[in-house]
């Protein structure tokens, strides 16, 4: 997929998780290094539960140029590393980590880059809209605190177990509190942050709650369109699915690893690419 060599002097970045052999990481950024024209490389790692201090241990040692960090790992990351930005503490989540003068930085790309996503996928801008997110895992709670502090008017969390609802509506505060699937009938953007959708064509809430002014985003990027998102379409409503975030949320991170800017066409042309080859 490139023709760069790896020399002495190549710097790698990695992603942990298990399971990890199915990761788009490393499509996604050795794609964005060679458009880039820069000397990286990026491995996927499969790290076991409860390994992330020692895999953490291996990023000092090796002096890794950054470390993505999925399942299960992004909550012990956010202990575990030297210090954590405002949004990574607030969530307790990281999924990028960044070598600094100052040891390791804990950082949160899921929810910029999902505005990102918005913006640059459907021209949504959150500020001043109501919101519903629809589950309170790790990546609906990283959507309810960015479009919190993107200005949202309110952002409704809406879950099957309510304890999760609420803690995930806090984040949010002063805008945010927990709601049913009646509220998606009021709101401007919906999002399904559920796993509800990914295989078995099942639905997270009534479609004809929707209506053709509003739009639906949906963190499922396969299959695409989700079923919520065809059922959406059919009466009228924009959609937009999950690609664009996973796209936007390495992006952040090439940027804080590399400091340049990120070739976002190539990465989605790459994770696109990727998907294909899999079907
Ligand atoms: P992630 O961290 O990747 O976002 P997660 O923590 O497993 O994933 O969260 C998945 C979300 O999908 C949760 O909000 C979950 O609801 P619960 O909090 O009630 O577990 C939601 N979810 C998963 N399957 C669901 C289903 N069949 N019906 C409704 N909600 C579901």
């Amino acid at each position: 997929m490139t023709d760069r060599p790896i020399t002495g002097t190549t710097r790698l970045a990695a992603v942990i998780g298990s399971p990890i052999r199915h990761s788009l990481s490393p499509a996604l950024f050795n794609a964005a290094f060679a458009e880039a024209g820069i000397d990286w490389a990026y491995v996927a790692l499969e790290v076991e539960p409860g390994d992330a201090a020692r895999a953490l241990d291996g990023m000092r040692a090796l002096g890794l140029g950054g470390l993505s960090v999925t399942m299960p790992h992004k909550d012990a990351v956010a202990a575990l590393v030297d210090q954590c930005t405002p949004e990574a503490a607030a969530l307790r989540a990281v999924n990028c980590v960044v070598p600094t003068a100052d040891g390791l930085l804990g950082e949160n790309t899921d929810g910029p880059g999902f505005l990102d996503a918005l913006k640059a996928d459907v021209r949504f801008d959150p500020a001043g809209r109501r919101t519903v997110v629809v589950g309170a895992g790790g990546a609906a709670r990283a959507i309810v605190l960015a479009l919190a502090r993107s200005g949202a008017a309110e952002v409704v969390v809406v879950n099957r177990t309510a304890d999760k609802a609420e803690a995930a509506a806090a984040l949010a505060e002063p805008q945010g509190r927990v709601g049913d699937t009646s509220s998606i009938a009021d709101a401007d953007l919906i999002v399904n942050a559920t796993s509800v959708g990914m295989g078995d064509g099942a639905l997270p809430f009534e479609p004809d709650l929707l209506r053709p002014e509003q739009v639906l985003a949906d963190i499922v990027y396969h299959p695409s369109p989700t079923p919520l998102m065809a059922a959406a379409r059919d009466r009228g409503v924009t959609t937009v699915d999950g690609l664009g975030m996973l796209v936007h949320q390495a992006a952040h991170a090439f940027r804080l690893w590399t400091g340049q800017d990120a070739p976002i066409a190539a990465m989605t042309k790459a994770a696109r690419r990727e998907l294909a080859a899999r079907q």
